[in-house]
């Protein structure tokens, strides 16, 4: 299904699959969702919102699914969005001033409106770098971004958030390489979806405006997950040790080696953990 045909159709079916307080009349946030896309159920939100993009949707359109067929984490690994359970959503940017070597801060983008709209309500998410929103050191959430550059300059990314709303939307543990838990299990009681959703797109929508500057940076900083503990970053190329400093203004991993060296590890297929504990996998691929 692409899209609403009638007004009548996207607000029946809204209503019957995820929102039961009018998320038809809640948007547009600003310059998100003014082109809205509803499933039911699709591939993967990031899939859709890539073909939208190569098609020339604007800046701001939005994919939202009740449930996930192929959901995508990073390099080929799965995420699963089960029925009635979750947000899944992915957001298209054209960004005008965003340099190649800063395209990780939209992770942070996506990872910090998650966790400043999980603070509103009264939870002390962390963000385990890059992509992942922990809740008593367990997963909640996590982002994916895929970009598309000319040259120096990005032609459209896309920011996809999947977030586990009820205790029913987490995996079976054979499904996952690292604990995870949900906002309903993280609360102790349900939460209404349609609020989530809107409260991170306005917080999007703020922290959009400062892609550019090193307040995103400090922001995401600010709620890193074993900062100044000591740590493992898996990387296709090896092994990095040491206690996790803080981020770079665009948002690679500082970290300080028990030489004394300062490392930066920028985006890859990299796996950060605490020395002590959480270690489960065993692949790791390169992409
Ligand atoms: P790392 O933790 O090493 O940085 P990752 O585990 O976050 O990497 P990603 O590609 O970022 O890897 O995320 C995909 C992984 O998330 C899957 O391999 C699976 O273990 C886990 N996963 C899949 N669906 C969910 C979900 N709904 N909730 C929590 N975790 C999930
Ligand atoms: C990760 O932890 O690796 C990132 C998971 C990102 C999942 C979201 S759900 C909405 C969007 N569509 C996808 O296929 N993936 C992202």
């Amino acid at each position: 299904m692409k899209g609403f045909p009638t007004e009548e159709r996207r607000s029946t079916i809204i209503w019957h699959m995820l929102d039961d307080r009018g998320l038809r009349d809640r948007l547009p946030i600003g310059w998100i969702g003014v082109d809205f896309y509803y499933h039911e159920s699709i591939g993967s939100t990031n899939a859709e919102a890539i073909q939208l993009a190569e098609s020339g949707a604007p800046h701001g359109t939005l994919v939202l699914a009740d449930a996930q067929t192929a959901g995508k984490g990073r390099a080929g690994r799965r995420w699963i969005t089960n029925p009635g359970t979750a947000l899944a959503f992915s957001l298209i940017l054209r960004p005008s001033n965003l340099g190649i070597d800063q395209w990780l801060i939209l992770f942070g983008l996506g990872a910090l409106s998650v966790a400043e709209a999980l603070s509103e309500i009264g939870l002390q998410p962390e963000i385990k770098w890059p992509n992942d929103v922990l809740i008593d050191g367990k997963k909640v959430a996590g982002i994916l971004v895929n970009s598309n550059w000319t040259g120096e300059s990005v032609n459209y990314s896309v920011l996809g958030i999947g977030l586990n709303v009820s205790p029913e939307a987490i995996p079976d543990d054979a499904e996952l390489d690292f604990p995870a838990t949900s906002i309903g299990e993280a609360l102790g009681r349900s939460i209404n979806r349609t609020d989530l959703l809107i409260a991170i797109l306005k917080k999007l929508k703020v922290l959009f405006q400062q892609v550019n500057s090193s307040d995103l940076s400090n922001a995401w900083q600010d709620r890193l997950a074993y900062l100044n503990q000591e740590v493992v970053v898996k990387k296709a190329d090896g092994t990095v040790t040491g206690r996790l400093i803080g981020l770079t203004a665009n948002g690679e991993l500082k970290l300080i080696e028990k030489s004394g060296n300062e490392t930066v590890i920028g985006y890859g297929d990299v796996s950060l953990r605490p020395i002590e504990g959480g270690e489960k996998r065993k692949h790791i691929s390169s992409q």
